[in-house]
């Protein structure tokens, strides 16, 4: 069938709206509508071409909600009709990984998808006989992608698609953080650094952990209201200070904080989010991706007087599992996400999202099919 989609013909070059040819699902795999899809950073990341593992000509996207079309053969957990949200981390629930319960990075299609194939091995995109290649196994920039079975949550069927497409990704990984990897407990300190839509999110999973302190931190002051309106009860400016960044912390928190999560990808803010918590007991988690090859570092002392590193992908959230519980939270208005949509646009001004994006203009944008 053909599809409306943008492809990345070449890094660094803009998306070009073709018509695509879909080849239907094959056994174990469904074809998804696509209603919107968010427009998110590793997107960016991977079209700018600095991203070592990109792989071209490919259709991107990764934060999308959509319809099953057309289920394959043996495809018994979803049927034609179901509400999707596309998961780049599946669940497959056989995996050593996923039988663990320890981690939510399910492995079972891991190679494929890094070689921005189905799990045999082959694409079910082409254009004109030239094949074009998936992206994190999702390729919501197309209006009918084919997934894995493993790799759909089933969600309420109520809600607007248009919004929870965003659960797919940024906002999940925020939150999940807070809930899943630190497990912040009721009246914890806790610091976020970064308040773009990961760091607003976390800001959020902090205020449904019920902490008593929530500091956000960003260098744009314009974060600052909507910070506040989502549950910071500090916001600073590290360009105000002379100190770092983590000493006026610690001097606001009488020793730290209980919990930091960095949500900006530097190594520097890293660094400094580790060092802002308390001795003792203070837990740092990184969420924000650094570029390929960066190195982080602390004086080893840090860990030896107890405070500890670590770090989550999709906020350790179990997609098929656990995302339908997200977007029922969405429902009842404990996960806000409506005011994370600064921008909404059709498929054929998708790269003005991108300018958006890179100018911070926007939190998030989302396009509608
Ligand atoms: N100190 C404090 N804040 C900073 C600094 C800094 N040195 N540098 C940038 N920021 C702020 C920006 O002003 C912005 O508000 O960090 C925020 C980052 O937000 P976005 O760029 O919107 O990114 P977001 O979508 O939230 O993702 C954050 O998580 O998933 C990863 O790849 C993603 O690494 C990225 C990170
Ligand atoms: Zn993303
Ligand atoms: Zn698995």
């Amino acid at each position: 069938m053909k599809s409306r989609a943008a492809v990345a013909w070449e890094a660094g070059k803009p998306l070009s709206i073709e018509e695509v040819d879909v080849q239907g699902p094959k056994a174990g795999e469904v074809l998804i509508r696509v209603v919107a899809t968010g427009v998110c950073h590793t997107d960016a990341f991977t079209l700018s071409g600095d991203d070592p593992e990109g792989i071209f000509p490919s259709i991107l996207g990764h934060e999308g909600g959509g319809v099953v079309e057309e289920i394959g053969e043996g495809v018994t957990s979803v049927a034609v009709g179901d509400h999707v949200i596309p998961l780049y981390t599946p669940e497959c629930g056989q995996c050593k990984f996923c039988l663990s319960g320890k981690t939510n990075l399910c492995q079972a299609i891991r190679v494929t998808q890094g070689q921005g194939l189905m799990p045999d091995g082959t694409s079910r995109f082409s254009l004109g006989g030239k094949q074009l290649h998936h992206f994190m196994g999702t390729s919501t920039f197309s209006e009918y992608t084919v997934m894995p079975e493993i790799a759909v949550a089933k969600i309420n069927k109520a809600a607007p698609l248009d919004k929870v497409c965003l659960l797919g990704c940024g906002i999940t990984t925020g939150i999940g953080a807070v809930l899943h990897t630190a497990k912040v407990e009721p009246g914890s300190t806790v610091a976020v650094f970064g308040l773009g839509g990961v760091g607003l999110s976390v800001l959020q999973g902090a205020v449904l952990a019920k902490a008593s302190r929530i500091i956000a931190v960003d260098i744009n002051e314009d974060k600052f209201e909507m910070a506040k309106l989502l549950g910071a009860t500090d916001c600073i400016n590290p360009k105000n200070y002379d100190a770092p960044i983590q000493d006026v912390i610690v001097d606001l928190t009488d020793g730290g904080v209980d919990y930091s999560f960095e949500a900006i990808g530097r190594t520097e803010t890293m660094r400094s989010a580790l060092e802002c918590c308390h001795k003792g007991w203070g837990e740092s988690t990184i969420i924000g991706v650094a570029g390929a090859g960066q190195e982080i570092t602390t004086r080893p002392f840090q860990l030896v007087t107890g405070r500890v590193w670590r770090g989550s992908a999709f906020g350790g959230v179990k997609g098929r599992s656990q995302l339908p519980g997200y977007v029922e939270q969405y429902m009842q208005g404990d996960i806000k996400v409506d005011e994370m949509v600064t921008h909404t646009m059709g498929l054929e001004d998708i790269n003005k999202a991108f300018d958006l994006m890179h100018s911070g203009e926007s939190i998030r944008s989302v396009v509608i099919f």
